[in-house]
């Protein structure tokens, strides 16, 4: 029997028979050979069918295949030092499986939009596949590390009653004789699995019912929330750059082929392996703008030029600390000495990506926080249980939101969150 592979494996195979079930991604034929470009889902390499090695029924067959038909091909593989991947098949048999005709995505360039209206199609090139690849890495190494810093994985619900970033941003739905939203964050129920078990982490899908069209904002997007019991926000601090770093290196160590097909610079993301990474005041990063020219004044938030001038004074990703108690929840903690600011901070990605993370130290007195749900305009009913971790045992705390598709986006060297994600969803854009 000859044994069932995937490409990926080839190397283990060199000068046996396998078969591979594949896909077609381009052919070039002469009279007496043959070149078959496949794909498994693995990985890509050739086919190679020499017309005297095979039967007349299989080298017609190879000439007629179309453009993403599936089938199964035997053959020997064997080293081939000029193709990237080092090896290919001496093609033996070929069994057609699914034919395709007519498929939409040639080899020729296409538009963004054409491209994401065949998403589901679009999957299967070797761009996305770079991409999907390195993100597949970082998901693993994100569950490697905070297992290996003594976290546990707590799942906060999707459907929700609560608004912690803000009410504007919510996906309404009707919940039988209620309303409810679509979760926002995980935040407050972190909180909870924090004074339950000291260090939890959640990874799932949150939703915003954003109206911008940017290139940063998705209405669906992915968030990894570390939330802390006795931590304060520097700890957190550390925390963070240790888990990007260490994101940053899983993708060096096991991407080198994704990161190759996306044209992404290996010495460049070397540099954000190195810590600490620099902090700086939101105070002097007002400052740091104004002396450049900017009119922006204290107590306003950073738009993406000025994320972006200030990341660039940087060479790895830099905190920007201590951002004005009006422009930020009102479940962060103020800081000790000042009343205008909250102990929080923001990391700035380099290279023009902006914020890829949002955390601060929670505010853990029972008054103050009751006052501040007020003052924000919430329904105190529904988080009478977000105050009860305050009234039972409360501790010193803090945490953070990664915004997993800014983080590809990043480490990727894309232009936009849409390719971060297998099926972008964003205010124009529900399909597929
Ligand atoms: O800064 P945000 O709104 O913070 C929170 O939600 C906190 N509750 C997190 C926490 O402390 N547990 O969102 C966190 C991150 C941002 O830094 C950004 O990277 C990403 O989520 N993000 C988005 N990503 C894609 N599309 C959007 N519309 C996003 N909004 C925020
Ligand atoms: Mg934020």
């Amino acid at each position: 029997m000859v044994q069932k592979i995937r490409i990926i494996d080839a190397k283990d195979h060199v000068d046996e028979e396998v078969k591979i079930g594949v896909w077609l991604t381009d052919k070039r034929s002469s009279g007496k050979i043959s070149f078959l470009q496949l794909r498994d889902g693995s990985a890509f390499f050739q086919g190679v069918v020499v017309k005297s090695q095979v039967s007349e029924e299989v080298f017609e067959l190879a000439k007629s295949l179309h453009q993403e038909s599936s089938f199964y091909v035997t053959g020997v593989i064997h080293r081939d030092d000029r193709s990237h991947f080092g090896y290919e098949i001496e093609v033996s048999n070929l069994e057609l499986v699914g034919e395709s005709e007519g498929y939409p995505i040639t080899p020729k360039e296409h538009g963004i939009d054409f491209l994401l209206d065949e998403r589901h199609l679009w999957l299967r090139s070797k761009r996305p596949f770079a991409i999907m690849q390195i993100r597949n890495e970082m998901i693993r190494a994100t569950y490697e590390f905070f297992n290996q810093e003594g976290f546990i994985k707590i799942d906060p619900p999707i459907l929700t009653g609560s608004a912690p970033e803000g009410t504007t941003e919510l996906f309404h739905i009707e919940y039988f004789d209620s309303d409810a939203y679509l979760s926002q964050s995980g935040q407050l129920y972190m909180e909870a699995g924090a004074q339950a078990f000291g260090k939890v982490f959640s990874f799932g899908p949150t939703f915003r019912a954003e109206k911008s069209k940017t290139r940063r904002h998705l209405t669906e997007f992915w968030m990894i929330e570390p939330e802390m019991a006795f931590t304060t926000q520097e700890e957190s601090l550390q925390v963070q750059e240790r888990y990007i770093a260490y994101l940053v290196q899983s993708v060096i160590d096991n991407c080198a082929y994704p990161l190759q097909l996306l044209g992404r610079d290996i010495e460049t993301l070397k540099k954000y392996t190195k810590l600490p990474y620099p902090r700086i005041s939101y105070d002097d990063a007002i400052k740091m703008l104004q002396d450049h020219g900017t009119d922006i004044q204290w107590g306003a938030d950073f738009g993406a030029p000025d994320e972006t001038y200030i990341s660039d004074q940087f060479e790895q990703p830099v905190f920007v600390l201590n951002y004005p108690i009006a422009i930020k929840p009102f479940y962060m903690k103020p800081h000790p000495t000042r009343d205008d600011v909250y102990l929080c901070a923001d990391l700035l990605a380099p290279e023009g990506y902006g914020e890829i993370i949002g955390g601060s130290e929670r505010e853990t007195d029972f008054d103050a926080l009751e006052a501040r749900t007020k003052a924000a305009g919430l329904n105190e009913k529904d988080y009478e249980w977000y105050l009860d971790l305050r009234r039972f045992g409360s501790t010193p705390h803090s945490g953070f939101g990664l915004g997993f598709e800014r983080a590809i986006t990043w480490i990727c060297h894309l232009d936009h969150l849409r390719e971060a994600i297998p099926f972008p969803r964003m205010i124009n854009r529900i399909y597929p």
